[in-house]
């Protein structure tokens, strides 16, 4: 236990220090110290008196280096934070404070859809406005540094992690990476006390782990690396974001958090990236279990040579660089840059001006959860529930009788994985929702049926009892939370057993049947899909979830969602994405062969639900697209053009989307490629021309030799509602 020291004033290293003279006066190990990020349990200060000694011995780490520590994790809170630094400050001889970082991923307290769903909403500026409301809640609240934007792409929904990003399309990935870094860190971080720094996570390709399980290999070409997984990372760093995070999977053969290649090679020098390098949680001691160190000795060598700055909640780094540099096994400069680099990041951010930044309990409680931001929470709920079918259904009419029947019902797990600083409680569930909307003049009926897993007799008797007394029913089904996010892999992607047969029951009552599914990956839809009459796919949509998804139950909003990840027929498909390569015996091509082509003998080669999919109330018809010229040049651009009219009897909004096939790449190349896209609000009878420019630069891609570039010859452009349905417009590229 350590003493107490004075309570007063923060010894804080003045605004005007010089950072290369502070290295200079810090010992090695005051230096290493500043490396290790350890979570709040570690510092005194943050719930009373007394630093909790457990921790520190479970890591073999000394008190001096908790007071000279660089960073704290997981902590959020005004007071909390205020309490961490001047506790932190007191001690440290230099005054160097600490940064506090969180994973503040879709909202602070006021919850965002999970980033999937965010996804889904195809819209960017709602997506940026959402990173600014949770980096004005945490920033308030005293973070510094959100661990987020997660933009790993992903083609296997077995991986819960899934749910963290926003799809499969490398594009479409850049784009939300962008947005969010714009949202979370603004323009001008040094003086907008409202933004936080972000940390893109998790270079490498983390989501192309084998079978989807958490944590699992990776092993892709260079040329797949730079096609599909990368450009979401470097969009990031091209819009300023401060941090990078290694993953735990490894690449090419070697764990991310050692990798030389990809962080020294790639990230630093290639991409010129100078800001902070932090390994996740453990990676740096995994490089044992991985089986390329021996001992944490040659972990914390092989990290630092790869350039991780920051060990996140392991003690490889402060057991062991010391001693490296005295042995001379790594330069001192390696270490005095990566503590440059964490000084110069708290300067950035004004720490060494005012260590609280903007930590003020009494601004907190106005700013956080307040009406503006839920109103937003909604909005971005709203559009980013997918409508998946509706045979006329859905919207719900308010004179029904409705059973709203399932373990969603009235539950609120809704706001998904990665919403610590959330409240359940706070959450609107669906019945209120439901409620709110018909005011105490319509009939709702509620039950259970059954829980996420399990269920009991009870449970069903009432649920039949209210579905056969209603007009319709309206199923609310999903995933546990839980079964979702950081290692939550699930083999089999279906609804739990359970949920499958409480529809199974209910249909046999032969009435109208809507489902709401509340989860975090592509489900594999079978026993709902066929059974439902519609069905919503509302992800996990957060704070405002029951309003949002009432309001669109009820036809006051249309559903403007798209899938920005396949729903596959079964999980034998898997992994199933849009942007795929043909093989050389493609199903369906003119000369294919009963037998001997690219197929299953069981199941279709299409998923269930292609990417960028999604129904309206509206009925959007396309006229037929045109292209200014059928040759594109290096200097001419080629417009393409589509006439979208609103035939249905309600306002909508459609997203007009443009892919392109290169039919002669130096390699293969995907047989649809999202290039650009529109949302477009269309009045009933409304007709509005949409036009893309199409310009060479959009046709390049990486080749053999990894240089990007374009190739002369025949290409394929395609307009229309989704990846699958579009109308097909050949054009050649001369050069
Ligand atoms: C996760 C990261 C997260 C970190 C800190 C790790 O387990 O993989 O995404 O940022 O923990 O909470």
């Amino acid at each position: 236990m350590m003493s107490k020291q004075n309570e007063q004033t923060p010894n804080v290293a003045s605004n005007k220090v010089n950072l290369d003279e502070l290295i200079k006066q810090m010992t090695l190990d005051e230096k290493v110290a500043q490396l290790i990020q350890l979570a709040v349990p570690f510092y005194e200060g943050a719930h009373g008196d007394g630093l909790i000694t457990g921790p520190m011995d479970s890591l073999g780490i000394k008190e001096e280096t908790v007071h000279n520590s660089g960073s704290v994790l997981g902590i959020a809170g005004a007071e909390e934070v205020i309490n961490v630094q001047r506790t932190h400050l007191n001690y440290n001889r230099h005054g160097i404070p600490l940064l506090m970082m969180a994973d503040i991923v879709h909202g602070f307290k006021t919850i965002f859809p999970v980033p999937l769903a965010i996804g889904c909403s195809w819209d960017m500026d709602l997506a940026e406005k959402s990173a600014e409301i949770a980096a004005k809640e945490a920033a308030v609240s005293g973070v510094h540094v959100t661990f987020a934007p997660m933009v790993d792409l992903v083609r296997d929904p077995r991986w819960g992690r899934v749910v963290e990003s926003t799809g499969e399309d490398p594009y479409l990935n850049a784009e939300f990476s962008k947005a969010f870094v714009r949202g979370f860190q603004g323009k001008d971080l040094a003086n907008d006390m409202d933004r936080v720094a972000a940390c893109v996570k998790h270079f490498a390709a983390y989501g192309a782990a084998e079978a989807g399980r958490d944590y699992n290999t990776v092993d892709l070409s260079d040329r797949q690396m730079r096609e599909f997984y990368l450009p979401a990372y470097k969009a990031a760093l091209d819009e300023g974001c401060e941090m990078v995070m290694t993953s735990f999977n490894t690449v090419d053969g070697i764990p991310a958090t050692g990798n030389s290649k990809l962080m020294r090679k790639l990230l630093r020098e290639e991409w010129g990236f100078n800001g902070i390098l932090i390994s996740d949680w453990g990676a740096v001691r995994e490089l044992i279990a991985h089986g390329i160190a021996a001992d944490e000795s040659e972990a914390a060598l092989k990290s630092i040579k790869a350039g991780v700055d920051i060990e996140m909640m392991t003690a490889c780094y402060v057991k062991h660089l010391s001693e490296l540099v005295e042995n001379k096994e790594v330069d001192e400069a390696l270490i005095d840059e990566a503590v440059l680099r964490i000084l110069q990041l708290k300067e950035k951010l004004g720490l060494f001006e005012n260590p609280y930044r903007a930590a003020d309990p009494v601004r907190e409680k106005e700013i956080v959860f307040c009406e503006e931001h839920r109103e937003v929470a909604q909005d971005l709920a709203i559009k980013s529930c997918v409508l998946l079918k509706n045979n006329d259904v859905l919207p719900l009419k308010r004179d029904h009788k409705i059973a709203l029947i399932g373990p969603f019902a009235a539950n609120n797990d809704v706001l998904g994985p990665w919403s610590w600083t959330g409240a359940k409680e706070d959450a609107v569930t669906l019945a209120t929702g439901m409620n709110n909307k018909l005011s105490g003049h319509g009939q709702l009926l509620v039950a259970e049926g059954c829980g996420i897993e399990t269920g009991t007799k009870e449970q069903w008797q009432a649920a039949l009892e209210a579905a056969q007394d209603a007009d319709i029913i309206v199923l609310a089904l999903g995933e546990h939370s839980d079964m979702n996010g950081e290692a939550a892999s699930r083999a089999d992607i279906r609804l739990p057993h359970i949920q499958l047969e409480l529809v199974r029951k209910l249909k046999e009552l032969d009435k109208p049947m809507v489902a709401v599914l509340f989860n975090g990956r592509p489900l594999d839809l079978h026993g709902v899909y066929e059974e439902a009459d519609a069905i919503l796919e509302a992800w996990y949509p957060g704070s405002q979830a029951g309003s949002a998804v009432a309001e669109l139950l009820f036809g006051d909003a249309n559903p403007s969602g798209r899938l920005v990840m396949s729903f596959p027929y079964s999980v034998g498909q898997v992994p199933v994405y849009y942007n795929a390569y043909n093989t050389g015996r493609p199903q369906g091509a003119p000369d294919a062969q009963v037998r001997y082509v690219s197929q299953f003998l069981d199941i279709p080669n299409e998923p269930l639900l292609p990417f960028g999919f999604g129904l309206s109330y509206s009925d959007f018809e396309y006229s037929a697209a045109q292209l200014s010229s059928d040759v594109i040049t290096v200097e001419e651009s080629i417009k393409v053009t589509v006439t979208v009219t609103n035939k249905g009897s309600v306002a909508g909004v459609e997203t007009v989307q443009l892919y392109v096939r290169d039919m002669s790449g130096e390699v293969v190349r995907p047989v649809k490629e999202l290039k650009d896209y529109r949302k477009v609000a269309l009045q009933p009878g409304e007709s509005k021309e949409i036009e893309f420019v199409l310009s060479e630069n959009q046709l390049r891609y990486y080749h053999s030799d990894l240089t990007h570039d374009s190739d002369a010859g025949a290409f394929v452009a395609f307009v229309g509602p989704n990846s699958k349905s579009n109308t097909a417009l050949p054009f050649r590229l001369e050069k």
